[in-house]
């Protein structure tokens, strides 16, 4: 007689308290293996390294400095991403074949020394503070130093830039408020007190007027450092009263910033273009017949006055950076009396004058290139002056100025320091030029993705590390920080001329 054929068993649904018992013994054997996980690291180039650890006792940190490998081979990394990765891991007290889903830390990161020899899960462990400076005094900067505050992952180690590195263009972003402008005036306090590098700021909001004022209260080993810096400061304001009153003379501009303050294109207004041209010729020897807007209505000269009225019509005549008398800023870029020059665009009364004034600046740098005396030409709120996309004739002048710069400047000794919000905002030809990036906080992860395209040379895990910042956090790469780093920035010397507007509206009520 045979059997009829057997139907498997169906596994019986466990109840409520076998379903925990059973849960509590898989958590405990998970727990168990996860626990074990050490903190290990490999390395097959002797330049990059993989690491793991467990999540229970995870001590390492994205951007933060570490020690691998014995005492008397041990090297300092920096761990450059940091994520939960997970494995499927057998163990004794599971039946045969069976495994458990454990979550661990899995990372990557760089040698910072000890370069070109591989290595097999070595040992891993945080640097001390201690253990970084050490490294740091090994690998001091081959220029001045610029030290900027401190190391975010390594407390008390100071952050040095290589003020060498500026011969590079560097470019600037953060999200407003992350301390874009605090950092670039500290920065800068730092490359007039250690440095001889001559500075222009185009200062859009007036932040950096007080860079000559030393803030009450500052003293110690940096005051001294910045003691001669004050009287090195020009501060260029629109006040006739000021000692370096903003003035520009029409005659100085160049022909297409004069056509395009007059609202002419070569093209279509070609006629009253080529009498402008005219009109304005052999400036340079004193023989022009005219040399400003205003002149144009008084002139007898054909097509003069037409011009006038033009200029008349469209305010030109009203704006207060004219002067034939006093001396012009385009005076003090071609021929420097000053080590630092401050061009106050924030106090000119319109965005017409402001636009004029960065294009005067940028172009006489590049129409003055062949003296090739080195210059750091900063431009905050980069995007106004060399936009992406520019909606006027003469902001169009400034960034074809700006491009050029970027692409040919720094062989003439022309190092541009643009600093944004966003990089979009700015004409992508001056941005991709750029060597040193100086990364603050960014909400937006797709911004910090397209940096990443750029700054290629910079890990990305350490750029995604963007959006998490504080304020006054940021990051540090290039040329000026050859190993990328996460900085604290530190206090300023100078007062700041632009702070934020102070936050009493929103202090709680007193009850009546
Ligand atoms: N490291 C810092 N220490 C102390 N105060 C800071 C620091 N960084 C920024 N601040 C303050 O925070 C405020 C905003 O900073 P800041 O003006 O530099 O931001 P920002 O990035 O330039 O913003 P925006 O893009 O709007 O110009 C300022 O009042 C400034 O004084
Ligand atoms: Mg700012």
């Amino acid at each position: 007689m045979t059997s009829g054929p057997t139907t498997p068993a169906e596994p019986r649904p466990l109840s409520g308290s076998d379903l925990g018992e059973v849960l509590s013994e898989y958590r405990s054997i998970r727990e168990g293996i996860e626990r074990s996980i050490l903190p290990l690291a490999t390395s097959v180039d002797g330049v990059t390294f993989d690491l793991q650890s467990s999540l229970y006792h995870l001590d390492l940190t994205r951007g933060g400095y570490v020690v691998i490998g014995a005492t008397d081979e041990a090297r300092l990394g920096q761990v450059t991403d940091l994520r939960v990765g997970s494995i499927d891991a057998s163990e004794g007290a599971l039946a045969p074949g069976a495994s458990v889903h454990v979550q661990l830390a899995q990372g990557s990161g760089l040698l910072l020394e000890g370069e070109g020899r591989p290595f097999h899960a070595e040992a891993v462990r945080p640097a001390t503070s201690e253990e970084v400076a050490a490294w740091c005094a090994r690998n001091p900067t081959r220029y001045a130093g610029l030290d900027v505050g401190e190391l975010l992952l390594a407390p008390g180690v100071p952050a040095t830039l290589d003020s060498g590195g500026l011969d590079r263009h560097t470019f600037m972003c953060g999200q407003s408020g992350s301390g874009k402008t605090y950092s670039l005036g500290l920065l800068l306090e730092r490359v007039l007190a250690e440095t001889t590098l001559r500075v222009i700021i185009l200062d859009p909001n007036s932040d950096y007027v007080g860079l000559g004022d030393i803030r009450e209260g500052v003293d110690g080993a940096l005051a001294e450092r910045y003691a001669s810096v004050p009287t090195q400061v020009d501060v260029w304001r629109n006040d006739p009263e000021a000692t370096h009153p903003l003035r520009l003379r029409f005659a100085d501009l160049d022909r297409a910033a004069q056509a395009a303050v007059l609202g002419l294109d070569p093209i279509r207004d070609r006629d009253e273009y080529a009498r402008l041209a005219e009109l304005l010729a052999h400036r340079e020897e004193g023989k022009a017949l005219v040399s400003g807007p205003s002149e144009l209505l008084e002139s007898d000269a054909p097509g003069a006055r037409d011009l006038g009225l033009r200029a008349m019509n469209l305010g030109v005549f009203d704006w207060s950076v004219w002067s034939p008398d006093l001396p012009s800023l385009i005076d003090e870029i071609r021929r420097p009396s000053a080590r630092c020059t401050v061009v106050d665009l924030g106090s000119l009364d319109t965005p017409q004058e402001q636009r004029l004034v960065a294009q005067a600046v940028l172009s006489t740098l590049w129409e003055s290139r062949l003296s090739r005396e080195p210059c750091l030409v900063v431009i905050d709120e980069a995007h106004n002056i060399c936009p992406a996309e520019a909606l006027d004739p003469v902001t169009l002048l400034a960034a074809e100025k700006a491009v050029q710069i970027a692409a040919e400047g720094r062989k003439y000794g022309l190092y541009l320091l643009t600093s944004t919000q966003r990089p979009h905002k700015v004409h992508e030809n001056v941005v991709s030029q750029c060597d040193n990036l100086l990364l603050m906080r960014m909400n937006s992860r797709a911004d910090v993705a397209d940096l990443s395209r750029v700054f290629s040379f910079v890990p990305e895990g350490l750029m995604a590390g963007a959006t998490s910042f504080r304020q006054g956090q940021a990051l540090v790469a290039g040329k000026v920080m050859p190993r990328a780093t996460y900085v604290k920035m530190g206090a300023r010397v100078s007062e700041e001329g632009g702070a934020d507007v102070p936050r009493t509206w929103a202090a709680p009520r007193e009850e009546a």
